[in-house]
Order: C-alpha cells, then sequence, then structure tokens
C-alpha cells in the first residue's frame, strides 16, 4: 500500500489502547469495554503475517478493531487483506471509524454475524486465522477454519493461557491432530501457535 501513513495508523492505535486500559480501570463490563488484544500480542501476530507474507488472513473477534488494525498494517506492506467476523453491530461501528482514521479501511471486510455461521460462507484458503471471541467457542471456530486454511498456514488463538479450561478443548483438538503443530506463547494472556500441514 504505497499510500500508507504510519502516523496516522499510530495515533489510532495509541487511542485504541488508552481507551481500553480507561474502560479496564472504570472496571466496565466485558460487554461495555473494547477487550483490547494485549499489546504484546498484536506485535506477534503483526510479525508473523509480515514474516510469512500473508495474503488473505481472517479474524474471529473484531471488537474495536485493535488487533485488525495491527493485521492490516501488515497487509499494507504485504499486499494481503482481511476478513473480521464480529456478531456485535454496535462495536463494529467503532471497529470501522478506528480502521478509516488509520487508512486501512479498503483492506480490512468486516463481516456482521456469528462466526459459526458467517464462516461457512467464507471460501478459504487462508494464510493466517487469528482467534479471539469466546473462549468456549473456539473448537468450533476451528473445525470451520481448518480446511478453509492453506497448507502451511498459522492458527493463532489469544487467552488459552488466561482462560486455560475453556481453552482446553479447542488445545486437546490441535494436539489431537495429526496435520497440525501447535505451541503455546506465552506472550500477553497465552497464545497458541498452530502451522497446519507439519506431519510427525
Ligand atoms: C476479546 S474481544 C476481541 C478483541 C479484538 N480482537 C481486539 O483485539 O480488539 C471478543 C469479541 O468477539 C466477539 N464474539 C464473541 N463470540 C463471537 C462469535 N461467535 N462470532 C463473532 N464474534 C464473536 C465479541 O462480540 C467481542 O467483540
Amino acid at each position: 500500500m504505497p499510500n500508507f501513513d504510519l502516523d496516522a495508523w499510530r495515533l489510532v492505535e495509541a487511542a485504541i489502547r488508552l481507551e481500553d486500559g480507561r474502560q479496564r480501570r472504570a472496571g466496565l463490563p466485558p460487554e461495555q469495554r473494547f477487550r483490547a488484544l494485549h499489546p504484546a500480542s498484536a506485535e506477534f501476530i503483526f510479525l508473523l503475517a509480515l514474516a510469512t507474507r500473508a495474503q488473505r488472513i481472517v479474524e474471529i473477534g473484531t471488537s474495536a478493531g485493535y488487533s485488525a488494525l495491527w493485521l492490516a498494517r501488515a497487509c499494507a506492506s504485504t499486499g494481503g487483506s482481511l476478513v473480521t467476523v464480529e456478531r456485535n453491530p454496535v462495536i463494529v461501528d467503532v471497529a470501522a471509524d478506528h480502521l478509516k482514521s488509520a487508512g486501512v479501511a479498503d483492506l480490512v471486510n468486516i463481516k456482521v454475524g456469528d462466526a459459526r455461521e458467517t464462516l461457512t460462507t467464507l471460501d478459504g484458503p487462508f494464510d493466517l486465522a487469528f482467534v479471539d471471541g469466546e473462549k468456549d467457542e473456539y473448537a468450533a471456530y476451528g473445525e470451520l477454519l481448518w480446511p478453509r486454511l492453506a497448507a502451511g498456514a498459522s492458527l493463532v488463538a489469544d487467552n488459552v493461557l488466561s482462560h486455560a479450561d475453556e481453552a482446553a478443548p479447542f488445545l486437546d483438538w490441535l494436539h489431537s491432530r495429526a496435520d497440525a503443530a501447535t505451541t503455546v506463547l506465552e506472550i500477553g494472556n497465552g497464545l497458541s501457535w498452530t502451522v497446519k500441514g507439519v506431519m510427525g
């Protein structure tokens, strides 16, 4: 993306982070917060997208668009694009404003709906999938995402350490697959990183 404006992007990135912190300190309930990804985790998925030159990226759980902002920044460099799925139509408008202000709206297609339905309408193959919806739904997302991932694609999920009990069925499912190699990274709230198509 030749006209990517890093200064504009940085302003929005900082604004979301500050507002997310304010909401947490105010003790707002989760449904009234941005619930933004930990910045260290956001940097990780950004770097992963860059390093793998991911062309087609899918995300579950847009919220106010913080992780989408980082993935879109990678897309601005690689020529890729992001499809992100969010079921809350109110927060989708907030995300759309953030992405527009950061100058990356053209790189992102926001789909409003429940990912367990919306994913069935998406054609793969995707090179990178980022999962950040409700933790007890991760296994369902995984089942739908897997056939839509290219060989060598990465599947990253947040909160696998902070919500270990809820994420356990998802991790068990990944570990049971012969065509998946998975590790858990102690970054932010705990990220699982799976690569598809690795045997043994
Ligand atoms: C932790 S927040 C996502 C934060 C976002 N990735 C970020 O870094 O800004 C989880 C979001 O997933 C959405 N969500 C939960 N279950 C969903 C589902 N089944 N389909 C689509 N979105 C879902 C919630 O509405 C919420 O906005």
